[in-house]
Protein backbone atom coordinates (compact mmCIF):
# COMPACT_ATOMS: atom_id res chain seq x y z
CA UNK A 1 0.00 0.00 0.00
CA UNK A 2 1.32 3.46 -1.12
CA UNK A 3 2.23 5.86 1.79
CA UNK A 4 -0.09 8.73 1.04
CA UNK A 5 -2.71 5.85 0.92
CA UNK A 6 -1.98 4.87 4.24
CA UNK A 7 -1.77 8.42 5.89
CA UNK A 8 -4.98 8.89 3.86
CA UNK A 9 -6.63 5.99 5.54
CA UNK A 10 -5.07 7.13 8.80
CA UNK A 11 -6.23 10.39 9.14
CA UNK A 12 -10.04 10.05 7.53
CA UNK A 13 -10.32 6.96 10.02
CA UNK A 14 -9.45 8.99 12.83
CA UNK A 15 -11.92 11.72 11.59
CA UNK A 16 -14.60 9.46 11.43
CA UNK A 17 -13.73 8.09 14.74
CA UNK A 18 -13.67 11.37 16.40
CA UNK A 19 -17.20 12.28 14.68
CA UNK A 20 -18.88 9.25 15.93
CA UNK A 21 -17.49 9.99 19.18
CA UNK A 22 -18.52 13.77 19.47
CA UNK A 23 -22.09 12.20 17.73
CA UNK A 24 -22.53 9.88 19.98
CA UNK A 25 -21.45 12.28 23.73
CA UNK A 26 -23.83 15.05 21.95
CA UNK A 27 -26.46 12.73 21.41
CA UNK A 28 -26.61 11.35 24.77
CA UNK A 29 -26.10 14.92 26.28
CA UNK A 30 -29.04 16.19 24.68
CA UNK A 31 -31.16 13.91 26.28
CA UNK A 32 -30.11 14.56 29.70
CA UNK A 33 -30.11 17.92 28.97
CA UNK A 34 -33.42 18.10 27.44
CA UNK A 35 -34.79 15.82 30.59
CA UNK A 36 -33.68 18.38 33.08
CA UNK A 37 -35.02 21.41 31.30
CA UNK A 38 -38.19 19.77 30.90
CA UNK A 39 -38.59 18.40 34.48
CA UNK A 40 -37.58 21.80 35.86
CA UNK A 41 -40.08 23.99 33.45
CA UNK A 42 -42.92 21.37 34.86
CA UNK A 43 -42.00 21.38 38.46
CA UNK A 44 -41.91 25.49 38.20
CA UNK A 45 -45.55 25.70 36.66
CA UNK A 46 -46.71 23.45 39.03
CA UNK A 47 -45.63 25.54 41.99
CA UNK A 48 -46.34 28.34 40.35
CA UNK A 49 -49.94 27.16 40.46
CA UNK A 50 -49.70 25.55 44.11
CA UNK A 51 -48.91 29.61 45.36
CA UNK A 52 -51.62 31.03 43.50
CA UNK A 53 -54.27 28.65 44.53
CA UNK A 54 -53.07 28.58 48.08
CA UNK A 55 -53.18 32.32 48.06
CA UNK A 56 -56.79 32.07 46.84
CA UNK A 57 -58.25 29.03 47.36
CA UNK A 58 -61.80 29.15 45.10
CA UNK A 59 -63.43 27.17 42.29
CA UNK A 60 -62.30 30.78 40.62
CA UNK A 61 -58.65 30.35 41.31
CA UNK A 62 -58.63 26.76 39.63
CA UNK A 63 -60.23 27.56 36.30
CA UNK A 64 -58.11 30.71 36.42
CA UNK A 65 -55.13 27.98 36.48
CA UNK A 66 -56.69 25.72 34.06
CA UNK A 67 -57.27 28.71 31.10
CA UNK A 68 -53.30 28.69 31.71
CA UNK A 69 -53.00 25.48 31.11
CA UNK A 70 -54.68 25.41 28.03
CA UNK A 71 -51.96 27.76 26.58
CA UNK A 72 -49.55 25.44 27.29
CA UNK A 73 -49.46 22.49 24.12
CA UNK A 74 -49.48 18.39 24.32
CA UNK A 75 -50.46 18.28 28.13
CA UNK A 76 -53.23 17.21 30.58
CA UNK A 77 -53.40 19.48 33.86
CA UNK A 78 -55.78 18.10 36.16
CA UNK A 79 -56.81 19.79 39.73
CA UNK A 80 -57.54 16.55 42.07
CA UNK A 81 -59.35 17.13 45.52
CA UNK A 82 -57.80 14.88 48.54
CA UNK A 83 -59.94 12.06 47.24
CA UNK A 84 -58.95 12.30 43.88
CA UNK A 85 -62.08 13.38 42.12
CA UNK A 86 -61.04 16.20 39.75
CA UNK A 87 -61.67 19.30 40.00
CA UNK A 88 -60.33 21.10 37.11
CA UNK A 89 -58.66 20.15 33.95
CA UNK A 90 -57.39 22.02 30.85
CA UNK A 91 -59.29 19.60 28.13
CA UNK A 92 -61.48 16.83 28.18
CA UNK A 93 -59.44 13.44 29.46
CA UNK A 94 -60.86 9.49 28.78
CA UNK A 95 -62.30 7.39 31.22
CA UNK A 96 -59.20 5.02 30.96
CA UNK A 97 -56.60 7.76 31.22
CA UNK A 98 -58.46 9.10 34.32
CA UNK A 99 -57.89 5.74 35.88
CA UNK A 100 -54.32 5.41 35.09
CA UNK A 101 -53.43 9.13 36.37
CA UNK A 102 -55.42 7.90 39.80
CA UNK A 103 -53.44 4.45 40.10
CA UNK A 104 -50.00 6.62 39.85
CA UNK A 105 -50.88 9.00 42.20
CA UNK A 106 -52.33 6.96 44.75
CA UNK A 107 -48.77 5.62 45.04
CA UNK A 108 -47.12 8.65 44.48
CA UNK A 109 -48.67 10.94 46.88
CA UNK A 110 -47.92 8.36 49.45
CA UNK A 111 -44.98 10.49 50.47
CA UNK A 112 -47.11 13.87 49.77
CA UNK A 113 -44.31 15.81 48.44
CA UNK A 114 -43.49 16.62 44.94
CA UNK A 115 -42.25 13.95 42.35
CA UNK A 116 -41.80 13.48 38.92
CA UNK A 117 -41.83 10.33 36.79
CA UNK A 118 -41.05 9.80 32.90
CA UNK A 119 -43.44 7.49 31.68
CA UNK A 120 -43.18 5.70 28.85
CA UNK A 121 -46.94 5.63 27.78
CA UNK A 122 -45.77 4.62 24.23
CA UNK A 123 -48.33 6.67 22.48
CA UNK A 124 -46.41 7.01 19.55
CA UNK A 125 -43.19 5.88 21.59
CA UNK A 126 -43.36 9.26 23.40
CA UNK A 127 -41.96 9.36 26.66
CA UNK A 128 -44.32 11.89 28.80
CA UNK A 129 -44.17 13.33 31.87
CA UNK A 130 -46.13 12.99 34.89
CA UNK A 131 -45.80 15.56 37.82
CA UNK A 132 -47.79 16.19 40.74
CA UNK A 133 -47.47 18.74 43.16
CA UNK A 134 -50.16 18.90 46.43
CA UNK A 135 -51.10 22.40 47.96
CA UNK A 136 -52.14 22.98 51.25
CA UNK A 137 -55.08 24.66 53.48
CA UNK A 138 -54.04 25.24 56.89
CA UNK A 139 -51.29 23.36 56.88
CA UNK A 140 -53.45 20.16 55.79
CA UNK A 141 -53.18 18.56 52.15
CA UNK A 142 -56.46 20.10 50.37
CA UNK A 143 -55.81 18.58 46.89
CA UNK A 144 -53.48 17.90 44.05
CA UNK A 145 -52.05 19.72 41.15
CA UNK A 146 -51.15 16.97 37.88
CA UNK A 147 -49.26 17.89 34.66
CA UNK A 148 -49.32 14.64 31.89
CA UNK A 149 -46.98 16.52 29.73
CA UNK A 150 -46.09 15.02 25.93
CA UNK A 151 -42.38 15.56 25.32
CA UNK A 152 -42.63 14.91 21.56
CA UNK A 153 -41.89 18.47 20.78
CA UNK A 154 -38.77 18.32 22.65
CA UNK A 155 -37.85 15.16 21.08
CA UNK A 156 -38.95 16.53 17.43
CA UNK A 157 -36.14 19.20 18.13
CA UNK A 158 -33.55 17.20 19.63
CA UNK A 159 -33.85 14.83 16.36
CA UNK A 160 -33.86 18.14 14.18
CA UNK A 161 -30.92 18.61 16.12
CA UNK A 162 -29.52 15.39 15.24
CA UNK A 163 -29.83 15.32 12.07
CA UNK A 164 -28.29 18.94 11.67
CA UNK A 165 -25.35 17.37 13.39
CA UNK A 166 -25.52 14.45 11.06
CA UNK A 167 -25.29 16.05 7.89
CA UNK A 168 -22.91 18.93 9.22
CA UNK A 169 -20.60 15.93 9.99
CA UNK A 170 -20.95 14.07 6.51
CA UNK A 171 -20.01 17.65 5.09
CA UNK A 172 -17.01 17.67 7.38
CA UNK A 173 -16.11 14.54 6.48
CA UNK A 174 -16.31 14.99 2.71
CA UNK A 175 -13.92 17.97 3.43
CA UNK A 176 -11.63 16.50 5.77
CA UNK A 177 -11.81 13.42 3.29
CA UNK A 178 -10.32 15.90 0.32
CA UNK A 179 -8.14 17.92 2.28
CA UNK A 180 -7.01 14.63 3.75
CA UNK A 181 -6.17 13.10 0.51
CA UNK A 182 -4.58 16.38 -1.10
CA UNK A 183 -2.30 16.84 1.92
CA UNK A 184 -0.84 13.44 1.89
CA UNK A 185 0.18 13.46 -1.52
CA UNK A 186 1.49 16.76 -1.17
CA UNK A 187 3.41 15.42 2.12
CA UNK A 188 4.39 11.62 0.43
CA UNK A 189 5.50 13.47 -2.52
CA UNK A 190 8.99 14.88 -1.43
CA UNK A 191 9.53 11.33 -0.52
CA UNK A 192 8.55 9.84 -4.04
CA UNK A 193 10.68 12.65 -5.39
CA UNK A 194 14.35 11.39 -3.03
CA UNK A 195 12.38 7.41 -3.81
CA UNK A 196 12.95 8.45 -8.06
CA UNK A 197 16.46 9.94 -7.54
CA UNK A 198 17.86 7.82 -4.54
CA UNK A 199 17.51 4.97 -7.43
CA UNK A 200 19.10 6.63 -10.04
CA UNK A 201 21.93 7.44 -7.90
CA UNK A 202 22.18 3.77 -7.26
CA UNK A 203 22.63 2.77 -10.69
CA UNK A 204 25.38 5.76 -10.34
CA UNK A 205 24.20 8.87 -11.59
CA UNK A 206 25.46 11.15 -9.19
CA UNK A 207 24.52 14.99 -11.17
CA UNK A 208 21.37 15.03 -9.02
CA UNK A 209 19.83 17.88 -7.13
CA UNK A 210 17.02 17.72 -4.54
CA UNK A 211 14.96 20.95 -4.26
CA UNK A 212 14.05 20.94 -1.19
CA UNK A 213 11.52 24.33 0.31
CA UNK A 214 10.93 24.56 3.47
CA UNK A 215 12.81 23.69 7.15
CA UNK A 216 11.04 20.56 8.04
CA UNK A 217 12.88 16.72 8.35
CA UNK A 218 11.72 15.93 4.68
CA UNK A 219 14.11 19.09 3.95
CA UNK A 220 16.42 17.94 5.79
CA UNK A 221 16.73 14.73 4.46
CA UNK A 222 16.49 16.11 0.47
CA UNK A 223 19.68 18.16 1.58
CA UNK A 224 21.37 14.84 3.09
CA UNK A 225 20.66 13.05 -0.05
CA UNK A 226 21.89 15.68 -2.61
CA UNK A 227 25.08 16.02 -0.19
CA UNK A 228 25.31 11.94 -0.34
CA UNK A 229 25.33 11.62 -3.93
CA UNK A 230 28.13 15.08 -4.16
CA UNK A 231 29.97 13.00 -1.82
CA UNK A 232 29.78 10.13 -3.74
CA UNK A 233 30.64 11.71 -7.05
CA UNK A 234 33.75 13.40 -5.45
CA UNK A 235 34.41 10.11 -4.28
CA UNK A 236 34.08 8.33 -7.38
CA UNK A 237 35.77 10.76 -9.59
CA UNK A 238 38.63 10.84 -7.17
CA UNK A 239 38.80 7.38 -7.12
CA UNK A 240 38.92 7.29 -11.15
CA UNK A 241 42.00 10.17 -10.64
CA UNK A 242 43.66 8.16 -7.98
CA UNK A 243 43.97 5.01 -10.47
CA UNK A 244 44.50 6.47 -12.95
CA UNK A 245 47.82 8.46 -11.77
CA UNK A 246 48.89 5.20 -10.44
CA UNK A 247 48.33 3.44 -13.83
CA UNK A 248 50.54 6.21 -14.94
CA UNK A 249 53.19 6.52 -12.28
CA UNK A 250 53.99 2.86 -12.76
CA UNK A 251 53.73 2.61 -16.48
CA UNK A 252 56.22 5.14 -16.77
CA UNK A 253 58.82 3.15 -14.83
CA UNK A 254 57.30 -0.08 -16.25
CA UNK A 255 58.56 1.04 -19.57
CA UNK A 256 61.61 1.76 -19.23
CA UNK A 257 62.23 -1.57 -17.24
CA UNK A 258 60.78 -3.97 -19.98
CA UNK A 259 62.56 -1.88 -22.48
CA UNK A 260 66.10 -2.33 -20.81
CA UNK A 261 65.16 -5.60 -19.79
CA UNK A 262 64.26 -6.81 -23.29
CA UNK A 263 67.52 -4.95 -24.61
CA UNK A 264 69.73 -7.25 -21.91
CA UNK A 265 67.82 -10.61 -22.96
CA UNK A 266 68.22 -10.29 -26.29
CA UNK A 267 71.11 -8.89 -27.68
CA UNK A 268 74.59 -9.46 -26.63
CA UNK A 269 76.23 -6.14 -25.45
CA UNK A 270 79.52 -5.53 -23.69
CA UNK A 271 80.13 -5.50 -20.31
CA UNK A 272 79.40 -1.17 -19.99
CA UNK A 273 76.26 -1.10 -21.54
CA UNK A 274 74.82 -3.70 -19.54
CA UNK A 275 76.05 -1.38 -16.32
CA UNK A 276 74.32 1.11 -17.40
CA UNK A 277 71.41 -0.27 -18.67
CA UNK A 278 71.24 -2.26 -15.11
CA UNK A 279 71.72 1.11 -13.19
CA UNK A 280 68.19 2.33 -15.75
CA UNK A 281 66.75 -0.69 -14.46
CA UNK A 282 67.64 -0.21 -10.62
CA UNK A 283 66.79 3.28 -10.65
CA UNK A 284 63.12 2.70 -12.05
CA UNK A 285 63.09 -0.04 -10.11
CA UNK A 286 63.90 1.87 -6.95
CA UNK A 287 61.36 4.79 -8.08
CA UNK A 288 58.18 2.02 -8.27
CA UNK A 289 58.95 0.50 -5.07
CA UNK A 290 59.24 4.25 -3.04
CA UNK A 291 55.87 4.82 -4.75
CA UNK A 292 54.17 1.87 -3.99
CA UNK A 293 55.76 2.62 -0.01
CA UNK A 294 54.67 5.83 -0.02
CA UNK A 295 51.11 4.66 -1.13
CA UNK A 296 50.99 2.45 1.62
CA UNK A 297 52.08 5.10 3.74
CA UNK A 298 49.54 7.35 2.87
CA UNK A 299 46.60 5.18 2.95
CA UNK A 300 47.68 3.67 6.42
CA UNK A 301 48.14 7.41 7.87
CA UNK A 302 44.72 8.61 5.72
CA UNK A 303 43.01 5.86 7.48
CA UNK A 304 44.45 6.42 10.83
CA UNK A 305 46.13 3.14 11.38
CA UNK A 306 49.76 4.51 11.98
CA UNK A 307 50.82 3.85 15.44
CA UNK A 308 52.42 7.27 16.87
CA UNK A 309 54.87 6.06 19.28
CA UNK A 310 56.07 10.16 20.61
CA UNK A 311 59.00 11.50 21.97
CA UNK A 312 59.99 14.39 23.06
CA UNK A 313 62.90 15.75 21.94
CA UNK A 314 65.10 18.72 21.08
CA UNK A 315 63.70 20.11 17.87
CA UNK A 316 66.30 22.07 16.91
CA UNK A 317 68.91 19.36 17.02
CA UNK A 318 66.83 16.95 14.93
CA UNK A 319 66.22 19.34 12.56
CA UNK A 320 70.31 20.22 12.56
CA UNK A 321 70.32 16.31 11.93
CA UNK A 322 68.00 15.64 9.11
CA UNK A 323 69.06 18.88 7.37
CA UNK A 324 72.60 17.16 6.97
CA UNK A 325 70.75 14.03 4.86
CA UNK A 326 69.62 16.44 2.47
CA UNK A 327 73.46 18.19 2.54
CA UNK A 328 74.94 16.07 -0.50
CA UNK A 329 71.76 17.52 -2.75
CA UNK A 330 71.72 20.97 -1.60
CA UNK A 331 75.72 21.24 -2.14
CA UNK A 332 75.86 19.45 -5.82
CA UNK A 333 73.14 22.69 -6.42
CA UNK A 334 75.37 24.99 -4.28
CA UNK A 335 72.22 25.60 -2.34
CA UNK A 336 72.79 27.32 0.99
CA UNK A 337 70.56 25.64 4.42
CA UNK A 338 70.81 28.03 7.47
CA UNK A 339 68.86 26.51 10.36
CA UNK A 340 68.09 29.16 13.20
CA UNK A 341 66.22 28.84 16.69
CA UNK A 342 64.69 31.41 19.24
CA UNK A 343 66.08 29.24 21.61
CA UNK A 344 68.98 26.53 22.10
CA UNK A 345 66.67 23.82 22.96
CA UNK A 346 63.16 23.98 22.02
CA UNK A 347 61.75 20.51 23.32
CA UNK A 348 58.57 18.76 21.34
CA UNK A 349 56.94 15.51 21.40
CA UNK A 350 57.07 13.97 17.84
CA UNK A 351 57.27 10.22 16.47
CA UNK A 352 60.79 10.71 15.22
CA UNK A 353 60.60 9.06 11.93
CA UNK A 354 57.51 9.93 10.33
CA UNK A 355 58.43 13.80 11.66
CA UNK A 356 61.53 12.99 9.69
CA UNK A 357 59.73 12.26 6.84
CA UNK A 358 57.79 14.94 6.69
CA UNK A 359 60.83 17.36 7.13
CA UNK A 360 62.88 15.42 4.44
CA UNK A 361 60.03 15.85 2.09
CA UNK A 362 59.96 19.67 2.71
CA UNK A 363 64.19 19.92 2.39
CA UNK A 364 63.90 18.19 -0.55
CA UNK A 365 61.18 19.89 -2.21
CA UNK A 366 62.84 23.24 -1.62
CA UNK A 367 65.92 21.84 -2.97
CA UNK A 368 64.53 20.39 -5.88
CA UNK A 369 62.55 24.00 -6.36
CA UNK A 370 65.66 26.36 -5.77
CA UNK A 371 67.60 27.76 -8.63
CA UNK A 372 72.01 27.16 -7.98
CA UNK A 373 73.45 29.52 -5.36
CA UNK A 374 69.64 29.85 -3.72
CA UNK A 375 68.90 29.37 0.31
CA UNK A 376 66.99 27.15 2.61
CA UNK A 377 66.20 28.96 6.12
CA UNK A 378 64.17 26.94 8.74
CA UNK A 379 63.25 29.28 11.78
CA UNK A 380 62.33 27.18 15.09
CA UNK A 381 60.35 30.09 17.09
CA UNK A 382 59.17 29.20 20.51
CA UNK A 383 55.31 30.46 20.98
CA UNK A 384 52.72 31.04 23.51
CA UNK A 385 50.77 27.84 23.34
CA UNK A 386 52.83 26.38 20.14
CA UNK A 387 56.28 25.57 18.33
CA UNK A 388 57.01 27.35 15.06
CA UNK A 389 58.92 25.80 12.40
CA UNK A 390 58.81 27.77 9.10
CA UNK A 391 61.10 26.23 5.78
CA UNK A 392 61.84 29.13 3.76
CA UNK A 393 63.36 29.30 0.29
CA UNK A 394 63.76 31.49 -2.34
CA UNK A 395 63.13 29.09 -5.10
CA UNK A 396 61.27 29.58 -8.45
CA UNK A 397 57.49 29.73 -6.11
CA UNK A 398 53.79 28.29 -6.56
CA UNK A 399 51.44 29.94 -8.99
CA UNK A 400 48.36 31.63 -6.69
CA UNK A 401 46.01 29.18 -8.71
CA UNK A 402 47.83 25.96 -7.91
CA UNK A 403 47.96 26.28 -4.11
CA UNK A 404 44.62 24.62 -3.04
CA UNK A 405 45.52 21.65 -4.72
CA UNK A 406 48.98 21.42 -3.43
CA UNK A 407 47.73 18.59 -0.73
CA UNK A 408 46.10 16.48 -3.36
CA UNK A 409 47.67 13.57 -3.83
CA UNK A 410 49.34 12.89 -7.16
CA UNK A 411 49.29 16.82 -7.55
CA UNK A 412 52.20 18.21 -9.18
CA UNK A 413 52.71 22.31 -10.14
CA UNK A 414 54.76 21.08 -13.58
CA UNK A 415 53.61 17.97 -14.39
CA UNK A 416 56.17 16.97 -16.80
CA UNK A 417 59.33 18.25 -15.52
CA UNK A 418 58.38 17.04 -11.71
CA UNK A 419 57.84 13.56 -13.20
CA UNK A 420 60.99 13.51 -15.10
CA UNK A 421 62.70 14.62 -11.69
CA UNK A 422 61.47 11.67 -9.38
CA UNK A 423 58.74 13.46 -7.51
CA UNK A 424 55.28 11.40 -7.24
CA UNK A 425 52.90 13.78 -5.97
CA UNK A 426 52.95 12.25 -3.08
CA UNK A 427 55.21 14.24 -0.51
CA UNK A 428 53.11 17.00 0.87
CA UNK A 429 49.75 14.76 1.21
CA UNK A 430 51.73 12.67 3.34
CA UNK A 431 53.49 15.73 4.89
CA UNK A 432 49.75 17.02 5.67
CA UNK A 433 48.70 13.79 7.17
CA UNK A 434 52.05 13.78 9.59
CA UNK A 435 51.72 16.88 11.40
CA UNK A 436 48.13 16.49 11.69
CA UNK A 437 48.89 13.34 13.36
CA UNK A 438 51.19 15.28 15.57
CA UNK A 439 48.37 17.55 16.66
CA UNK A 440 49.64 20.37 14.53
CA UNK A 441 48.67 22.39 11.15
CA UNK A 442 51.12 23.04 8.29
CA UNK A 443 50.27 26.03 5.62
CA UNK A 444 51.92 27.39 2.92
CA UNK A 445 52.24 30.76 1.66
CA UNK A 446 54.36 31.11 -2.09
CA UNK A 447 54.89 33.62 -5.23
CA UNK A 448 56.30 32.54 -8.37
CA UNK A 449 60.05 33.83 -8.79
CA UNK A 450 60.22 34.68 -4.86
CA UNK A 451 59.76 32.14 -3.09
CA UNK A 452 57.80 29.62 -0.94
CA UNK A 453 57.29 29.16 2.25
CA UNK A 454 55.98 26.42 4.61
CA UNK A 455 54.82 27.08 8.07
CA UNK A 456 53.88 24.19 10.39
CA UNK A 457 52.52 24.71 14.14
CA UNK A 458 53.04 21.95 16.94
CA UNK A 459 51.08 21.96 20.64
CA UNK A 460 54.20 23.03 22.53
CA UNK A 461 54.22 20.71 25.34
CA UNK A 462 55.35 22.00 29.19
N1 LIG B 1 59.32 24.54 -2.24
C1 LIG B 1 58.66 24.42 -3.39
N2 LIG B 1 58.82 25.32 -4.38
C2 LIG B 1 58.12 25.22 -5.51
N3 LIG B 1 57.23 24.25 -5.78
C3 LIG B 1 57.03 23.32 -4.83
C4 LIG B 1 57.70 23.36 -3.59
N4 LIG B 1 57.29 22.29 -2.85
C5 LIG B 1 56.39 21.64 -3.59
N5 LIG B 1 56.22 22.23 -4.78
C6 LIG B 1 55.30 21.83 -5.84
O1 LIG B 1 54.32 21.01 -5.24
C7 LIG B 1 54.27 19.76 -5.91
C8 LIG B 1 53.90 18.69 -4.92
O2 LIG B 1 54.90 18.47 -4.01
P1 LIG B 1 55.03 17.06 -3.35
O3 LIG B 1 56.12 17.09 -2.37
O4 LIG B 1 53.71 16.67 -2.89
O5 LIG B 1 55.35 16.15 -4.57
P2 LIG B 1 56.70 15.91 -5.32
O6 LIG B 1 57.78 16.57 -4.58
O7 LIG B 1 56.50 16.31 -6.73
O8 LIG B 1 56.82 14.34 -5.23
P3 LIG B 1 57.31 13.48 -3.99
O9 LIG B 1 57.41 14.41 -2.84
O10 LIG B 1 56.21 12.48 -3.83
O11 LIG B 1 58.57 12.91 -4.36
C9 LIG B 1 55.60 19.60 -6.49
O12 LIG B 1 55.54 18.75 -7.62
C10 LIG B 1 55.94 21.00 -6.89
O13 LIG B 1 55.38 21.32 -8.13
MG1 LIG C 1 58.09 16.26 -2.51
Amino acid sequence: MKLSTKLASLFFLSTVLIIIAMGTSFYFLSKSFYKDQLQKDIEYRLEAHREVIEAHMNPETFWHVVIMEQKERENSFIIYDTEFNVQASNQQISRDMLERYRDWLMEATEFKTRRTDFIETMVHHIPHIWSFEPFMEDEEVAGYLFIDQDTGSFEEARWKLFVIATVMGMITLLFSGILIIFFSKKITLPLTNARNLTKRIAKGDFDVELISKGKDELADLMKDITSMARQLKEYRDSRQQFLTNISHDLRTPLTYIKAYSALLKDKELDPELIKDQSAVIYLEATRMERLVIDLFQLMKLEEGKVTMTMQGIDLVDFIRTVTKKVKSASDKRKIDLLVSSSQSEIVANVNIDLFERALLNLLNNGVRHTKPFGQIKIRITKQLNDIKIEIEDNGEGIPEEALPYIWDRFYRVDKSRSSMSGGSGLGLAITKQIIEHHGGTINISSTVNVGTIFTIMLPRIY
